[in-house]
C-alpha cells in the first residue's frame, strides 16, 4: 500500500488532535490543551505533524532550550497506536530536525523514562541511523516530582550528536 503520510508544520487547528493522540498513544504525560496550542503556534517552527489524510498519525513538539540553544529538545513524540512499530517515529524525528527552527542544531535531546522501551529504542536507533553517539544520564530524579501526583519514574536525558551538518 502506498505511504500517504506527509510531514508538515502544525497549526492551532491541530492542537486538539495532538492532545487526543498524546492521551491515546500509551505512556505519555498528558499536558493541558493550552500547552498543545502553544506548541502548535509559538513553537511551530520546532514541531512537526505526520498527517495521514485528515488524520494526525504522529507528532513531535519541541524547542531550542534557552539555556542550551545548540540543542533541539524533543518535548513529546507520539505515534498513533495503529501506526506504531512501522518506522514512523524515526521519520518524525528526522523531519523534526529538518524544521526551520531546528536545522542548525548540533544536538538532538530528550528525556525518557527508563521503562519506556519503545522510546529508548527510537532515540538509540535514530542515533545509530545518523552514525552518532547517544549519551544517557539521569536528569530528573524521582524526588523532584510531586509525590501526591502519583508514582513517577526518573527522567533520563539523552543527547544525540554531534549532528551531521546537512
Ligand atoms: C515511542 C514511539 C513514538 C515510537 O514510535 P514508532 O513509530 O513506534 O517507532 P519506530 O517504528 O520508528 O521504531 C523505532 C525503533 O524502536 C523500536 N521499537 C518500536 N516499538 C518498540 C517497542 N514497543 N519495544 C521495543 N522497541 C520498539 C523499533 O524496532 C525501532 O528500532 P530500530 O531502530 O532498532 O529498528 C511510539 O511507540 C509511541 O508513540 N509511544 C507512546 C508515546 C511515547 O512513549 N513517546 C515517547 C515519550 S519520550
Amino acid at each position: 500500500m502506498a505511504d500517504l503520510i506527509t510531514f508538515r508544520a502544525p497549526a492551532a487547528s491541530d492542537a486538539a488532535g495532538l492532545w487526543r493522540l498524546a492521551r491515546d498513544s500509551g505512556s505519555l504525560d498528558l499536558n493541558s490543551p493550552y500547552a498543545y496550542l502553544m506548541w502548535c503556534t509559538d513553537f511551530a517552527d520546532s514541531a512537526v505533524v505526520a498527517a495521514d489524510g485528515d488524520e494526525i498519525a504522529g507528532f513531535v513538539v519541541g524547542h531550542r532550550p534557552p539555556t542550551g540553544p545548540d540543542a533541539a529538545f524533543v518535548w513529546q513524540v507520539a505515534v498513533a497506536r495503529s501506526q506504531q512499530g512501522s518506522g514512523l517515529g524515526r521519520r518524525l524525528l528526522l523531519a523534526f530536525l529538518d524544521r526551520p527552527g531546528n536545522r542548525d542544531a548540533h544536538w538532538l535531546t530528550a528525556t525518557v523514562t527508563p521503562s519506556n522501551a519503545a522510546s529508548l529504542a527510537l532515540f538509540r536507533g535514530t542515533a545509530a541511523h545518523l552514525g552518532v553517539a547517544c549519551e544517557e544520564r539521569e536528569r530528573f530524579p524521582v524526588a523532584v516530582f510531586p509525590a501526591e501526583a502519583g508514582d513517577h519514574e526518573p527522567e533520563v536525558a539523552l543527547r544525540i550528536g554531534p549532528l551531521p551538518a546537512d
